[in-house]
């Protein structure tokens, strides 16, 4: 098996480009996608600063290094979620990341944002699954770091992300999810700029870039992760992937040429009563949550 690039052994064949590649080869193929995605849907300006969401994944930490290859100004952002062990080895990873390419990370706590609890026991208490405790946190935080320092906030999801996610929203036509399902989401009053710049890029060229880049992510999945259905979606995508391959990235794109159609009034949005930030009702999830717990 011959790099189609450069003629080399190649380590890897990508059935949907109908091409293999070396490790060297793959690492250019990433970078041009990742600029193509860049270019066709405008996601980032040339002087943007980028606060790159980075939970210790492969994406994530292959997304800053990319972001910072082609010469972005960045900033790595971590939410250690209180998640025992996993959320330890992950904020290590990133901080490890960082320092080798003396970069600097901004970390926040969900612990210090409600009394030293972390999701597990937030769940508990709120008697709500981590998965959606955790993402609505994650949300909050994000963008509450992102729009205070004016940065455009960048997360690692990926093609397989994507398309698994569409299917849900196709599923249950989900009309204002679709809506909002859009690599790059504008910035508005409380909201900083959010872009994906990896959505033309699959989990497994994902793996291959971090792999071949040397970059130490870590494994370990979310031990809330098991079962969730993103992945039943994902497993059912690669099915038909490898029945007919490419049909992962036409299922998305071709979406997105026809994803205005969703798009009608946005939401009229308020400040919450208590942080500012915008929300339907008088206080926001964030907020009504902390609420919850201190009554
Ligand atoms: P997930 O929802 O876990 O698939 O993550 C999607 C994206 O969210 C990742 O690629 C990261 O950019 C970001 N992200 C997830 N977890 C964290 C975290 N703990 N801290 C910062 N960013 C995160
Ligand atoms: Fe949030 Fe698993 S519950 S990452
Ligand atoms: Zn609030």
């Amino acid at each position: 098996m011959r790099c189609r690039m450069c003629g080399q052994r190649a380590v890897l064949r990508l059935k949907a480009y109908n091409i293999n590649l070396c490790q060297e080869c793959l690492k250019k193929f990433v970078r041009r996608r990742v600029q193509k995605a860049i270019r066709d849907y405008r996601l980032l300006k040339r002087d943007d600063r980028v606060l790159v969401a980075v939970s210790g994944g492969k994406d994530s930490l292959s997304l800053w290094d990319l972001l910072q290859g082609l010469g972005y100004r960045t900033k790595g952002l971590y939410i250690h979620l209180g998640i025992g062990e996993y959320s330890d080895r992950s904020e290590r990873a990133v901080l490890e990341f960082a320092r080798q390419r003396n970069l600097e990370v901004h970390i926040e706590r969900v612990r210090d944002h409600f009394d030293g609890l972390g999701i597990p026991e937030l769940s508990r208490l709120d008697h709500r699954p981590p998965c959606s405790l955790c993402g609505m946190i994650k949300r909050y935080l994000m963008n509450k770091v992102a729009y205070e320092g004016g940065w455009t906030l960048a997360t690692g999801h990926n093609l397989d992300d994507e398309a698994a996610a569409l299917l849900g929203n196709v599923l249950d036509w989900k009309e204002g999810y679709l809506a909002r399902q859009s690599p790059r989401l504008e910035p508005r009053e409380g909201f900083a700029a959010r872009v994906k710049p990896l959505v033309l890029c699959s989990e497994r060229e994902m793996a291959a870039y971090a792999i071949s880049s040397g970059i130490q992510y870590i494994l370990e999945e979310c031990p809330f992760s098991h079962g969730a259905t993103s992945l039943l979606y994902k497993d059912l995508l690669n099915q038909l992937e490898e029945h007919s391959p490419g049909s992962k990235l036409r299922f998305y794109q071709n979406f997105l040429k026809i994803a205005h159609l969703f798009r009608t009034e946005q939401v009229q949005l308020t400040p919450c009563q208590n942080c500012g930030y915008p929300t339907t009702g008088d206080l926001c999830n964030f907020c009504r949550l902390k609420e919850r717990l201190s009554r």
